[in-house]
């Protein structure tokens, strides 16, 4: 265990530990902007910057680890001027366009900014020409709103092993680009790491203000993962799906069909009553009509050619209980084991 000392507290933490973590344990809190619990630190923001006893320049905590004895001290006049001057030089590449962007309610930078009092982009420059194309259709980039912290670059690289998208340039210059758009899955993985309004979704643009909306905690019905995720309701419409970092099997990450995959729950065309098939032709029926005429198909084809006539397939989409159901009833109903599942189709 190493020991050291933070705004005058004696803490112990394992060797490696970064100041940043050092901190967080003994209760201190640092801002932090590029800094992302599941990603390696990426040290691109400087918000974090801490004095170290002895040190003529302060260290970023998020990339420095702990060393013995050492003290230091997270919060001085000093440390808030460089943590405000760097905010100033981040707000030369974000307009100040919060009222129109998606991510108004819940964008770090838009809270830093506001903590620190910051009232107007002080530092104006021509804007560099950057290309929005993206790499994929559900996702739209706003090269003006992105400060370069690099976390979508990272988290596709190390949360998803892809790599579908870079930094391109250097400098002022430099935006995020599509380096192999095959790669891609959609996951949404960047969007949900952004910690700006840079990467918005598409399919929810306009549809719904983060505090407007309510937060349905729930499972994934897409297979058998049980990821963790959130139904964005708003009027009984479901207007956006996000997850909590860190929370569930999935740890806040989800796949294309788990982010992006909810439009179906309001589809118009979506079926909400029975339908039988008379003269060629689907009619609405009762639930009852409905399940009448299939347990008298059922017990008629049984009766002509045996229950192994018949067979049941279940989905992954259904919860262990009513799979266990579904097997039950062919088995001890109908009376066969012909059972299978729609993931082997
Ligand atoms: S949070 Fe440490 S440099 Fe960005």
């Amino acid at each position: 265990m190493v020991k050291l000392t933070i705004d005058g507290k004696e803490v112990k933490v394992p060797a490696g530990t970064t100041i940043l973590a050092a901190a967080k344990s003994a209760g201190i809190s640092i801002p932090t902007l590029c800094f992302h619990g599941r990603l390696d630190p990426i040290g691109s923001c400087r918000m974090c910057v801490v004095e170290i006893e002895g040190c003529a320049h302060p260290m970023a905590a998020c990339t420095t680890p702990v060393v013995e004895g050492i003290s230091v001290t997270t919060n001085s006049e000093r440390l808030q001027r460089i943590r405000k001057d760097s905010l100033k030089l981040i707000l030369v590449n974000h307009p100040l366009d919060c009222p129109i962007c998606d991510k108004g309610g819940e964008c770090l930078l838009q809270d830093l900014v506001y903590e620190f009092g910051i009232d107007r982009v002080e530092y104006q420059t021509p804007k560099p020409e950057r290309s929005s194309q993206y790499a994929t259709p559900l996702i739209r980039y706003w090269p003006d709103r992105c400060i370069m912290c690099l976390r979508c670059v990272t988290a596709c690289r190390e949360i998803k092993g892809i790599g579908a998208i870079d930094i391109k340039g250097a400098g002022y210059g430099s935006q995020v680009v599509v380096i192999d758009e095959d790669k891609c899955q959609s996951c949404g993985e960047c969007l949900q790491v952004c910690p700006t309004g840079a990467l918005t979704e598409n399919l929810s643009r306009y549809k719904g203000r983060p505090w407007l909306v309510k937060r349905v905690p729930t499972t994934c019905t897409y297979c058998g993962c049980g990821c963790q995720l959130e139904l964005n309701v708003e009027q009984n419409r479901v207007m956006a799906v996000t997850t909590k970092e860190g929370k569930g099997v999935n740890r806040g990450s989800l796949c294309v069909k788990g982010r992006f995959g909810y439009e179906f729950i309001n589809s118009e065309e979506r079926l909400t009553k029975p339908l039988i098939k008379k003269d060629g032709e689907f009619r609405e029926a009762s639930w009852d009509d409905a399940l009448s005429l299939v347990a008298e198909k059922f017990k008629s084809i049984k009766e002509e050619s045996g229950p192994d006539a018949i067979a049941g397939l279940s989905s992954a989409r259904c919860t262990n209980e009513e799979n266990y159901l579904f097997q039950k009833f062919m088995r001890a109903v109908i009376g066969t084991n012909n059972v299978d599942h729609c993931a082997r189709l």
